[in-house]
């Protein structure tokens, strides 16, 4: 062992009673057996799911999980990158039972509704800048992202300036994930994930996204960017007059393994946009609400985007609800008269679900009651101090991390970067590891990904850390 990291064991910090089993044997067997036989699970290889025991939750306590047999684990990528205040925060399922009693759902083709209208007026509020006014719910963040896409290709395609109405190319950046819709996918730039449907995605221009870890030998990371940055606007200027938008996840490109760039780099490549007559759609499905310390990443580097696509910790983590926020000006390109069908023809069946809305709204209210973006920064500071520790673990090639977004990249060989072989799935051994010591976290291939919620305690930030350096250093160990 290089170091370690001091931290208490779940089983001291878990709120669950010790030793509590809160379902009969014969139940979790049931339970356990349906899974095997009945679910189809994302972005798993069945043949090898079934093989093994399901891990069943069955309840939540602040940031910790439960599972049917009684084991409990810290909740350490926030339930996949949603949960902001903690599971069942009393203030979120407060608002929820009463809503629950009051409206559970009502479509928005036609009425509206009291917490989509009153969500829609305090997200227009919180956004960043003061031209995003209007906003278009739908239910997943691959939606959110989808909507921004066709509503800047319909914007251009109907412009009152019949010279713009050549612009319908979009630019995304290589390595982004938008989602798992088709349009989502266009955009995306993730091959493993998506090359098989590549004859069904409509064609883009990819920019290479900044990846410092994978430089060229020599280069300094401004140097990188700079190189990013100048392909950037090769691209804008070999399609000149003909670019939609350009769409990008702020700071983080987070399911390519949480590659990180500079707020600097945001800014410029937001510049060239703008300069080309370009849209730009800000994906913050993943970034937004605080996990990157601020509440929305683009704030870092004072950009406002055209288009900005939020969902997953939209409720808190608590119900599925997206959002897409338009500027006043893409949204007047729609308006008109019946005759000229300008309208934006897309809608799903719970847009603006009551629920969901009021959650989103409750969750909103945490942020302001407590404090949640203050005291979030004494966390993010203890975070860095531990990653310090973490970076220097002789098979740690390199960590990124913006606010609480967290990614931690494992290698063979820390001197040259050199991977592990794929089949050893590094990744996957270390957080079956740390499942053994109560904390749930998830890779993406050797990254090791970290994302608590922003309601994280100091203890349990040591346990999250404290326990990954020990399950690396325990899998790498093995394989010697
Ligand atoms: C940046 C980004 N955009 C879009 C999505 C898709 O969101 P959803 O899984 O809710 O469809 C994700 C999911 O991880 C994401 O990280």
């Amino acid at each position: 062992m290089t170091a370690s990291l001091p931290y208490r064991r779940a089983a001291a910090l878990s709120p669950f009673p010790a030793h509590a089993q809160p379902m009969s044997a014969e139940r979790v067997h049931a339970l356990e057996e349906a899974d095997r036989r009945h679910m189809w699970k994302p972005f798993t290889q069945m043949a090898g799911y079934v093989a093994g025991t399901p891990l069943v939750i069955g309840d939540a306590r602040g940031n910790w999980l439960r599972d049917v047999r009684g084991r409990v684990f810290l909740d350490g990528v926030s339930s996949l990158w949603v949960n902001l205040h903690g599971h069942n925060h009393p203030t979120i399922v407060a608002a929820l039972k009463e809503q629950l009693d009051t409206l559970d759902h009502a479509t928005l083709l036609g009425p509206t509704n009291v917490p989509a209208t009153m969500l829609a007026a305090r997200l227009v509020q919180i956004a960043p800048g003061d031209h995003l006014t209007r906003v278009f719910y739908s239910d997943s963040g691959s939606t959110s992202v989808e909507i921004a896409v066709k509503m800047a290709y319909q914007y251009f395609a109907q412009h009152r300036d019949a010279s713009q109405r050549t612009r319908n190319v979009f630019i995304s950046m290589t390595n982004a994930y938008h989602g798992d819709t088709l349009g989502s996918v266009s955009v995306g730039g993730i091959d493993l994930f998506h090359q098989v449907y590549a004859p069904l995605l409509f064609e883009t221009v990819k920019a290479p996204g900044p990846d410092p870890y994978h430089r060229a030998f020599g280069q300094s990371v401004a140097e990188h960017e700079e190189e990013c940055l100048t392909a950037l606007k090769e691209r804008f200027a070999s399609h000149h007059g003909r670019v939609a938008a350009l769409v990008m996840e702020p700071l983080m490109q987070g399911a390519a393994g949480m590659i990180a760039h500079t707020p600097d780099f945001l800014r410029r490549a937001a510049a060239v946009a703008r300069g080309a007559g370009s849209l730009l759609i800000l994906d913050e499905v993943a970034t937004g609400f605080g996990r990157t310390g601020t509440m929305f990443a683009c704030e870092q580097a004072d950009v406002v985007p055209d288009l900005l696509c939020l969902a997953k910790g939209i409720t808190g983590g608590t119900l599925p609800l997206a959002a897409t926020l338009a500027s006043e000006e893409v949204y007047s390109g729609f308006l008109g008269e019946h005759s000229e069908y300008r309208t934006f023809f897309h809608g799903h069946s719970y847009t603006g679900n009551p629920l969901a809305c009021i959650a989103a709204l409750a969750s909103l209210k945490v942020f302001r009651q407590e404090n949640v973006l203050e005291h979030v920064q004494a966390r993010i500071a203890q975070l860095a101090a531990r990653l310090e520790v973490i970076a220097a673990h002789p098979h740690v090639g390199d960590i990124r991390r913006h606010g609480l977004m967290t990614g931690i990249e494992l290698v063979r060989d820390k001197a040259t970067g050199d991977a592990f072989d794929s089949t050893l799935r590094m990744g996957n051994r270390v957080i079956e590891r740390a499942l053994e010591h109560g904390v749930l976290i998830r890779p993406l291939g050797d990254v090791v990904v970290l994302m608590p919620t922003l309601s994280v305690t100091e203890d349990e930030l040591d346990l999250l850390t404290g326990v990954t350096l020990q399950c690396i250093d325990e899998v790498v160990g093995e394989l010697a």
